[in-house]
């Protein structure tokens, strides 16, 4: 316990000094670089979205054909869809703090929801969707709020992904592979004056 939490002071502060010597002047009040932080949530946002798809939709529903995924899941007694987990998830965490929010968006929603709506989230989606493997980081002002926003790509990692929106009667696209972007998590912090 004593060595873990010695082990996130020294990682602040090396943020903070980073941070202070140069570039991005985006710090919160710990003096942890926003972009850290992002970035760490994003790790265990997308470890725990692939394994559900691999390991739970891709193995039972897929491979061994046990049980369907299905946006009626709970008429349909079947798993609901990783986007459903995905966005479970994010409703329990509104509900529990609101020191950040994340959403799962696309330029190619199946859901017209799941549309970007701010110009960094517009932005951010193209830009991970035109240059693989790379994040957005963004700063805005909502409802006079400002807020960092960062926009990580969303890719088809198993085969389920691309063929459930392919063959969606509501996607505006029909040709996603495994590999592609087909959409992004958006991250948004609160910025502490
Ligand atoms: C069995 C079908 C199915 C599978 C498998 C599936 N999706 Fe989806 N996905 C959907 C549906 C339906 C929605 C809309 C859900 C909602 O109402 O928000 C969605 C939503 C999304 C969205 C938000 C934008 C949108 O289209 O509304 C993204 C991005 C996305 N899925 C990517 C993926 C990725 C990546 C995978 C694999 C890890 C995946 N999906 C697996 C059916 C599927």
């Amino acid at each position: 316990m004593m060595k873990l939490s010695r082990t996130l002071v020294a990682t602040a502060i090396a943020a903070g000094s980073i941070i202070s010597a140069g570039a991005v002047a985006s710090v919160n009040a710990a003096g942890v670089a926003y972009k850290d932080v992002a970035d760490m949530l994003i790790a265990v946002m997308v470890a725990d979205r692939s394994t559900y798809t691999k390991k739970v939709v891709q193995r039972l529903a897929a491979k061994e054909k046990v049980i369907k995924a299905s946006e009626h899941f709970e008429d349909d007694k079947a798993l609901p869809l990783p986007a459903q987990m995905f966005r479970f998830g994010a409703e329990a965490v509104a509900d529990k703090t609101d020191k950040f929010t994340y959403s799962l968006l696309s330029l190619w929603p199946i859901n017209k929801q799941n549309a970007p709506r701010t110009e960094i989230e517009k932005a951010g989606l193209k830009f991970v969707a035109e240059n693989k493997g790379e994040n957005y980081y963004g700063e805005e002002t909502l409802g006079g709020k400002k807020y960092y926003t960062a926009v990580y790509a969303d890719v088809a990692v198993a085969k389920v992904c691309a063929s459930c929106h392919n063959g969606h009667k509501d996607t505006p696209k029909k040709d996603f592979k495994v590999g592609d972007v087909m959409g992004g998590v958006v991250i948004r912090i609160p910025m502490t004056e």
